[in-house]
């Protein structure tokens, strides 16, 4: 079993970003993301700090605009107008979940699809589906990074995506199949799970339930990909899968921590100077 150092590829993608900030600055030209933070979720407030931090150490300018969970969407449309029309923001991010009495959709389509460093912008999202040059999802980008440093050949592989979210599970699939992978999405109305994940070559899980991939449901010599993260009872993080049992059967695997997570922060990096450089 090889574990799939996610952290340890970030870590080598980000030094390379840190010259690339370094040579733009040279340019006098400073890459700029603004962060959209609405309402108390912890989880949010804990992914925006990471990626302040993350802008931080490699010298990208950033700036995070919190706003109160009884918000007023025109409020939030307001900060998104001003913010594509700022010459120093290069890109723009809301954190999701949003508040219920928001519409996603409005305030996702409100981003210059330039500025769109998530790929959350229909217009990405369509060029993602035509296998256009977009900008791509952080974490589904961030797995195909680390199939491409493991050298994981995609070509004619049966893949499993658990979970169809727009965010994880739809652009994983655009990107599976430009590669020319068999792409399987299975979701909660999927009648036999295990049916689905045992057939598969990789497996790759995103729904934020611990535990929910279990030994007997993954074959041998599978590559488990776990984008899940959860907090346990005891106050550690876990994925969605049964790691410990899961893995001396792998051929490859994800931990978490230290898995798809840093290659996510690590991607939002890549996305923010590719669209610097626009
Ligand atoms: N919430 C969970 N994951 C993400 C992400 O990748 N981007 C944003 N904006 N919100 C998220």
């Amino acid at each position: 079993m090889i574990l799939l150092d996610g952290k340890k590829l970030a870590n080598k993608i980000q030094e390379k970003i840190k010259e690339d900030v370094e040579l733009l600055k040279k340019g006098s030209i400073t890459p700029g993301l603004a962060v959209i933070l609405i309402g108390d979720d912890p989880a949010s407030r804990v992914y925006v700090k990471k990626k302040a931090e993350a802008c931080k150490e490699v010298g990208v300018y950033s700036v995070v605009h919190e706003m109160p969970e009884n918000i007023k969407e025109e409020t939030i449309l307001n900060t998104i107008k001003l913010m594509n029309e700022n010459e120093n923001i290069n890109g723009i991010l809301v954190q999701l979940p949003l508040p219920k009495h928001i519409n996603q959709t409005k305030i996702l389509e409100a981003i210059d699809p330039k500025k769109d460093v998530d790929g959350f912008h229909p217009f990405n999202m369509g060029r993602l589906c035509l296998d256009l040059d977009s900008f791509v999802p952080c974490t589904p980008l961030g797995v195909m990074e680390i199939f491409k440093e493991y050298q994981i050949d995609l070509k004619g592989k049966d893949v499993c995506i658990v979970g169809a979210s727009n965010i994880v599970g739809k652009p994983m699939a655009a990107l599976l199949i430009n590669a020319f992978a068999t792409v399987d999405i299975c979701h909660i109305y999927t009648k036999d799970l295990k049916e689905h994940t045992k057939r598969a070559d990789i497996v790759i899980v995103g729904v934020g339930k611990a535990g929910l991939i279990t030994e007997d449901m993954v074959k041998d010599g599978a590559i488990v990909i776990d984008i899940g993260i959860n907090r346990l009872d005891n106050g550690k993080l876990a994925g969605d899968v049964d790691f410990d049992n899961i893995a001396p059967k792998c051929s490859y695997i994800t931990p978490v921590p230290g898995g798809v997570g840093p290659m996510t922060i690590a991607m939002l990096l890549s996305n923010t100077i590719k669209a610097t450089k626009l």
